[in-house]
């Protein structure tokens, strides 16, 4: 699905003593086919970019138009709808529930869809083969390895099938191997016609030819893009 940020700017806390401006000026347009990847100094605005991208939080000023629809225009509930039908997130913590289960974790998103148990499974015991974590599946988050909570993160975020596909740092708890195997299943994913946003300071991801294209964002702006 194609995305659209127009002059968007973001600010924490507006008006406070404790005021960030964390976005300026952002024009951005993603095509429905491409993978884009972020990259920029710590506290440059990569995550909240990313939120904004995937309808967590809503511009300050300007707007984000996803798929056609302009997100700030939707009541909440239609906003959660909208996020649980079309985006994949994977967040730079994680976000697991450390007391359920890897497989609780990952088959949370399809509750709410009507999805049924048996086949909520099968999926997801599929994708933890794929990301090799399924010897883990009866596991608590809290007890496994920050690597395989970065695998179940991805696997949740895949498990609705997801158009838009959004990483933060995927790629910053795993040694070289994982990381190419997280690359190859951006890569398939890419060829199935997905949108993939990356954040990510390794050069093994921006330089991957998955990536089509990378920003440089400093300071809350898009400094440069090649
Ligand atoms: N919820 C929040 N409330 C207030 N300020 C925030 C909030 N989230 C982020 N910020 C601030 O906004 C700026 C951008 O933060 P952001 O997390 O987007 O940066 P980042 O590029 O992802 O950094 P990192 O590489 O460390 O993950 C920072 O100055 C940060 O302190
Ligand atoms: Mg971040």
């Amino acid at each position: 699905m194609k995305i659209e940020l127009k002059a968007v700017e973001k600010y924490y806390n507006r008006g406070g003593s404790n005021q960030v401006h964390a976005l300026r000026g952002i024009d951005l347009t993603i095509d429905a086919n491409e993978t884009i990847c972020i990259h920029g100094p710590s506290g440059s605005g990569k995550s909240t970019l990313l939120s904004i991208l995937g309808g967590i939080i809503g511009p300050t000023i300007g707007s984000a138009v996803v798929g056609g629809k302009k997100l700030a225009r939707l009541p909440d509930r239609f906003l959660t709808l909208y996020r649980r039908e079309h985006i994949g997130f994977i967040f730079q913590r994680f976000q697991l529930i450390p007391e359920l289960s890897v497989l609780e974790n990952v088959t949370l998103p399809l509750l709410p869809l009507g999805v049924r148990p048996a086949q909520q499974k099968k999926r997801a015991m599929e994708l933890l083969e794929k990301l090799e974590i399924d010897h883990r599946s009866d596991f608590p988050a809290a007890e496994i390895s920050g690597g395989e909570l970065q695998r179940a993160a991805v696997a949740r975020a895949l498990i609705n099938d997801p158009s838009i596909i959004i990483a933060d740092e995927p790629t910053a708890h795993l040694d070289t191997r994982l990381s190419e195997d997280f690359l190859s299943i951006m890569s398939d994913l890419k060829k199935l016609g997905k949108t993939i946003v990356i954040a990510s300071h390794d050069p093994l991801v921006s330089e991957s030819p998955v990536v089509d294209r990378c920003l440089y964002l400093r300071d809350g702006a898009l400094a440069a893009a090649f």
